[in-house]
């Protein structure tokens, strides 16, 4: 029996999406105002969700106050309020999409799951816009 816990978060950031190997026409037909050279903000909500089994001693599936502090520590502090392209090392040469944010977050709250928890990150855009990403 599995039972998903979830955490939800939130952090501020700019970018601009574009591939610079086409022209700044090539590029709005794509990305639209999103490619803007002079960067836009999105408000990023996140929601972290962990799945495993109940463990019998605590109840719990983790600790929620140590999912908490793994995204502070390791999503917070390292995104928000950043330009991503510029201050983050994985978006110098890597679009920064909500699709690439999401494996990235994943990448980085996996390392510090234990390896019997699954994990699913759900990454919103906008309010309408959101991608997820559970490793596959
Ligand atoms: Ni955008």
């Amino acid at each position: 029996m599995k039972v998903t816990v979830n955490r939800k978060a939130h952090f501020n950031a700019a970018h601009r999406l574009y591939n610079p190997a086409w022209n700044d026409e090539q590029n709005f037909t794509v990305f639209g105002k999103c490619s803007n050279p002079h960067y836009h903000g999105h408000n990023y909500e996140l929601i972290v969700s962990v799945a495993g089994e109940v463990d019998p001693e605590t109840g719990f599936v983790m600790n929620l106050d140590l999912l908490r502090k793994i995204i502070e520590e390791e999503i917070e502090d390292y995104l928000d309020h950043k330009n991503l392209n510029i201050e983050v090392e994985e978006f110098k040469n890597l679009n920064p999409t909500a699709e690439n944010i999401v494996v990235l977050i994943w990448n980085k709250i996996r390392n510090k799951l234990a390896s019997n928890l699954d994990l699913k990150v759900t990454l919103y855009e906008t309010p309408r816009n959101f991608v997820e990403y559970s490793g596959q």
